[in-house]
């Protein structure tokens, strides 16, 4: 099922519909919480630091629009208020550890130097998948009206991805071809939790 449709489908059933956008700020609570482990604590740069805090309004924004489908609904990240939980998770928690797993073996990185540029590239591949999910949700719930939004939203994220190639283009001049291998990976990721999603609406 296209990326749309099951956008389509999902925002038109109530309970799904909490439970995607629960999961949409569960995932950018913990991306949030990742970036903030990777600071440096002294050299953290102001660009890093609007970034984290960018994300955690996200995580807040998201779980606030929750009041306009049904209020009381969803008010923990439990796994029965998340969508395709099990996916969910892993989606983050494996392109991290697969990324990490790749710097290390092929840039010879460890220590703070390895969550830095894990950091860059988890981001990276991250931010060019809200560039596309965020602004098809929004076309999908502006067709029917719904109160939801998530405009602020989608200009934030247009601003982190040209400040995640920024900060790509100083960290290595080979950025690209690397960045080509973290993509893939979480291509395949974002395509296991999708068909999770659509089989959780079709149960
Ligand atoms: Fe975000
Ligand atoms: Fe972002």
């Amino acid at each position: 099922m296209p990326l749309q449709q099951l956008l389509s489908q999902i925002i038109i059933d109530d309970t799904s519909h909490a439970r995607f956008l629960n999961t949409l700020s569960f995932m950018e609570n913990s991306g949030a919480r990742k970036i903030s482990a990777s600071e440096h604590p002294e050299t953290v740069s102001l660009m890093i630091l609007k970034h984290a805090a960018e994300e955690h309004r996200h995580a807040y924004y998201l779980k606030k629009q929750l009041d306009k489908i049904t209020p009381g609904q969803c008010t923990t990240y439990a796994r029965e208020s998340l969508i395709a939980p099990i996916e969910s998770c892993s989606y983050l928690n494996r392109l991290d550890v697969l990324t990490s797993r790749y710097l290390k073996k092929e840039m010879g990185l460890a220590g703070p130097e390895l969550r830095f540029a894990a950091y860059l590239f988890v981001t990276y591949a991250i931010e060019l998948r809200a560039d596309e999910l965020y602004p098809l949700y929004q076309q999908e719930l502006s067709k029917i009206q719904h109160k939801v939004t998530v405009k602020s939203i989608i200009l934030e994220e247009a601003g982190h991805l040209e400040e995640m190639i920024l900060q790509l283009e100083d960290f290595s001049a080979d950025w690209q071809s690397h960045a080509a291998v973290i993509i893939d990976i979480e291509h395949r990721l974002f395509t296991k939790w999708i068909a999770a999603m659509q089989k959780a609406i079709t149960e």
